[in-house]
């Protein structure tokens, strides 16, 4: 894989999924004692909260025998407090790293850190942007447990419009054959025009679907996403928009046996709890294949001619 930075889901193409995801595997049995990225140092530049994304990539870094520097709330308590900008911040805290992992709250900031690093680049989201590797593993996730990835109907959830990992997720079904995407979101926060356009070229289908339970007995795979309060302009629009789509035990009657109920996580109301025990929730799996799927991009990133 000749990637050196990971910015958009657009970088990637099918052999490129299909050997990083074969390489996932081959990590969730990597011998405690094999340390392939021995004096490499990953640092985590987070301006936005975050769990699973940071810790994820730290737990990878260290599963593969390398170390890690942090800024957990970089907002706050790194430089950029004082007026420092995204481009020289990294320009420093690559030379104290063998590759960064940014989060940030403004699209396009990964974009910007690439251009000026001299060491890799991970866009672990950037505002309502992309989250790229949040779809690799949610790919990932289908392939394990479906073992397939064309030939899906997939329904998106919830907030299309701010949920930079579903956005992401929809642009990485272009890599797919026979895909129908249904996109099922309150009325404030469809999936944009720009993700539609791209999916459109790609040659996916794709249609609004404003009935959830209808939705689940066609899917095979139920895409659920939080409704994001910190996105939206005011509260009185983002309690318009929460509590729509909520996925209950009731609503599992509707699911098909086979498929799969997918989020990218935190939620709060839009799953319940309830749900969490039964086979087909698969989001707390697909939480931890992030850590595998991120061991086998860091090692691609780092060592990229074993
Ligand atoms: N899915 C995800 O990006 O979770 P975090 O915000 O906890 O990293």
């Amino acid at each position: 894989m000749a990637l050196r930075h990971v910015v958009a889901v657009s970088q990637f193409d099918r052999p490129m999924i299909e050997e990083l995801f074969d390489e996932a595997d081959r990590m969730r049995s990597l011998p405690a004692d094999a340390r392939p990225l021995a004096g490499n140092i990953l640092a985590t530049l987070f301006y936005e909260p975050s769990t699973r994304t940071r810790l994820s990539f730290e737990s990878a870094m260290l599963r593969l025998g390398g170390q890690v520097i942090s800024t957990e709330n970089a907002r706050e308590f790194s430089s950029a407090i004082k007026g420092e900008s995204v481009e020289d911040t990294i320009r420093i805290v690559a030379g104290y790293s063998d590759a960064i992992v940014i989060r940030h709250y403004e699209q396009g900031a990964a974009k910007r850190a690439a251009a000026v690093s001299p060491v890799p680049i991970i866009n672990g989201g950037d505002g309502p942007g992309e989250h790229p590797t949040q779809a690799l593993l949610d790919f990932y996730t289908i392939r394990a447990e479906l073992g397939r990835l064309d030939g899906l109907k997939v329904a998106l959830v919830g907030d299309l419009r701010f949920g930079r990992a579903v956005r992401s997720l929809a642009l990485m079904f272009g890599l797919t054959m026979d895909t129908e995407l249904l996109f099922v979101s309150p009325g404030a926060v469809p999936m944009g025009q720009d993700v539609r356009d791209a999916l459109a070229a790609q040659g996916v289908r794709f249609r609004d679907e404003p009935d959830l339970a209808a939705a689940m007995r066609e899917a095979d795979v139920i895409y659920q996403t939080r409704i994001q309060r910190e996105r939206f302009p005011t509260q009185q629009e983002y309690q318009d928009a929460r509590g729509i789509y909520v996925i209950d035990g009731a609503s599992l009657a509707d699911l098909g046996p086979e498929a799969i109920i997918l989020h990218p996580l935190p939620r709060v109301d839009e799953i319940t709890p309830g749900v969490d025990a039964d086979p087909r929730a698969a989001y707390f799996r697909q939480a931890k294949n992030g850590v595998y799927l991120r061991m086998a991009l860091l090692a691609q990133l780092l060592r990229p001619d074993e």
